[in-house]
């Protein structure tokens, strides 16, 4: 009997783990969890645009939503979540359909043909304002995290390659039909918009799109502290690490005792050492990406003596970026990554 069951879990396994199977809760759980900091914990919008809005979600099929979640807006604020499970998207999904109740429209993938020329010109008129000259995006938005919430919704950037690789032409179409009731957007009557001109800018539109984004590993198996081992004393190390942190184009910032405000004033442990140094353009372009990055700065390469030993340690930024589940992160924290490996080789070479 038991070797029926174990049997029947094993073959009923694929079947019970397919797409499709995520739920509701397990959706509620995510948004918590990835989007609600941003999107607010309603999807009424914050540092992110409102998800909730019938004129948005009502408006919108899966697929988008899906490629969005995947894709990001590269260069922009939201992340792409490629490390979320097949399931966890679709129960993500069921969750976002739940604040209407509607299933959300479908498109045909057809490209629809316009004349690019005429729409460069209509969108001069009509879109730049709100948009940027060459769809850009609303000022703030990428570094909206200073911005007070309850100020008027950000347009979007349209030439993003995230935005691009993710809409239909179809969308984008009724997207601009229809606006965004209760957002800046404004439907294409109000602009007095004919059919023929809104052909004409979603090829516009569409002309921004390169062929492929380019798809970023993640670096969720590397290890999470970056160590080293230094053949000389304290001192010396200290003094390696400090010319090897200028050597390295970051500025200093300080030097402290590991207990320092833990421990009473004096008694610090003088063999835990922090060195705090800081990258103040890898700081913005970070911050810039995810907002939530501020958490984990200042950068700190920690020194410790223990039974004669000298040890390095630092966070390995690699496994930062895998927390935060956002490809354009990882890029940067690479760059972070061989940064801060080149200084603890050259401070025990
Ligand atoms: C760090 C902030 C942040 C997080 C976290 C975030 N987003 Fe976003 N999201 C944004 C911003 C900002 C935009 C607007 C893009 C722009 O300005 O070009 C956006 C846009 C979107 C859009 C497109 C909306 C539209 O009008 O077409 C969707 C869909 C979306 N996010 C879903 C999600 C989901 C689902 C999650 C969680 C898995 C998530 N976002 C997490 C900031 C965030
Ligand atoms: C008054 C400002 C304003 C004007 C003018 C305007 N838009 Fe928008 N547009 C917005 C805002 C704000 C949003 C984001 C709405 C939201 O949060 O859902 C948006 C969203 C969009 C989107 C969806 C982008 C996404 O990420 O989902 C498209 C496509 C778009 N606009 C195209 C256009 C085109 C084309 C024009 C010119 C015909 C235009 N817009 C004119 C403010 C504007």
């Amino acid at each position: 009997m038991k070797k029926i069951i174990l049997l029947l879990t094993i073959l009923l396994y694929p079947v019970m783990a397919l797409p499709g199977s995520g739920s509701v809760d397990e959706g509620k759980e995510v948004f918590r969890k990835y989007c609600a900091a941003c999107h607010g914990s309603n999807g009424a919008g914050g540092v992110g645009v409102p998800l909730s809005l019938p004129s948005f979600i009502d408006h919108v099929d899966d697929a988008y939503l899906i490629k969005t979640i995947r894709h990001g807006r590269p260069g922009r604020v939201m992340p792409a979540f490629k490390s979320l499970s097949k399931s966890q998207v679709q129960s993500l999904l069921k969750f976002l359909r739940t604040w209407t109740g509607n299933a959300g429209m479908s498109f045909s993938a057809k490209p629809i043909k316009g004349n690019r020329a005429k729409g460069k010109n209509l969108f001069k008129q009509k879109c730049a304002a709100c948009h940027g000259e060459v769809g850009q995006g609303g000022k703030g938005t990428g570094v909206t995290f200073s911005r007070p919430r309850g100020l008027p919704i950000l347009p979007s950037a349209l030439n993003n390659q995230g935005f691009l690789a993710s809409a239909t032409d179809e969308l984008i179409k009724q997207t601009i039909v229809n606006g965004r009731e209760k957002t800046p957007m404004p439907s294409a009557m109000k602009l007095g918009l004919q059919n023929q001109d809104i052909n004409d800018l979603v090829s516009y539109v569409r002309s921004w799109q390169r062929k492929k984004i380019p798809a970023i590993k993640t670096a969720a198996s590397d290890s999470p502290i970056i160590i080293r081992e230094s053949p000389y004393d304290l001192a010396t190390t200290l003094k390696n690490v400090k010319q090897a942190v200028i050597g390295a184009n970051l500025i200093l910032i300080r030097v402290q005792e590991l207990d320092k405000g833990i421990a009473e004033k004096g008694k610090e442990n003088k063999k835990q050492i922090i060195v705090y140094s800081c990258g103040f353009s890898f700081l913005y372009e970070a911050l810039k990406i995810d907002p939530r990055v501020g958490l984990f700065l200042p950068c700190r390469i920690t020194i410790i003596e223990d039974k004669g030993k000298v040890k390095l340690m630092t966070i390995n930024p690699k496994r930062l970026s895998a927390h935060f589940n956002n490809s354009e992160l990882d890029k940067l924290c690479e760059e972070m990554y061989e940064k801060y490996t080149d200084i603890l080789d050259e401070a025990t070479i």
